[in-house]
């Protein structure tokens, strides 16, 4: 079984295919020495434009980038803010699921508080709005 029958089989709410594909392919380019985990994510706006991104790790280990920070800010780049009608898919290893970090977290809240996240808790698809995954927010 490959790892996209793997997340499209999973029960609850199923991300659009195209970005789970999109965050499936990019799982490759993950570069972790350190963990060996890879994590991909894939943004889309309503421009119909998919970025994505792969953690990136470093041997000084907090330099460390998570996936979800590289996909994300790598639509602001190329969109510019604010981000219209953001959808974020995150898979990681099929054993572990991944659930955006906490940092994560703070940083989907500033550039996309718009966003539906899918992502994998407990071998099941999960659709999080912002103050869903990161209630009372901090932002200045
Ligand atoms: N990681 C992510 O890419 N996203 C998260 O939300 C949590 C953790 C990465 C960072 C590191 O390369 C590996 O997962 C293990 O922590």
């Amino acid at each position: 079984m490959t790892d996209l029958d793997y997340y499209a089989g999973l029960p609850g709410p199923s991300p659009p295919e195209h970005l789970l594909r999109a965050a499936v392919d990019v799982l490759d380019r993950a570069y972790s020495p350190y963990s060996t985990v890879q994590v991909g994510v894939a943004v889309a706006t309503g421009s119909g434009e998919v970025h994505v991104g792969a953690n990136i790790e470093n041997a000084s280990y907090s330099a460390t980038i998570c996936a979800e920070r590289v996909a994300l800010t790598s639509a602001v780049v190329a969109e510019g803010q604010p981000l219209t009608q953001p959808t974020i898919v995150v898979v990681g290893r099929p054993d572990l699921g991944f659930s955006p970090c906490g940092i994560c977290r703070q940083v989907i809240s500033e550039l996309a508080p718009d966003a539906t996240v899918f992502y994998v808790f407990d071998h099941e698809w999960q659709a999080s709005s912002v103050p869903e995954l990161l209630p009372h927010g901090f932002s200045l």
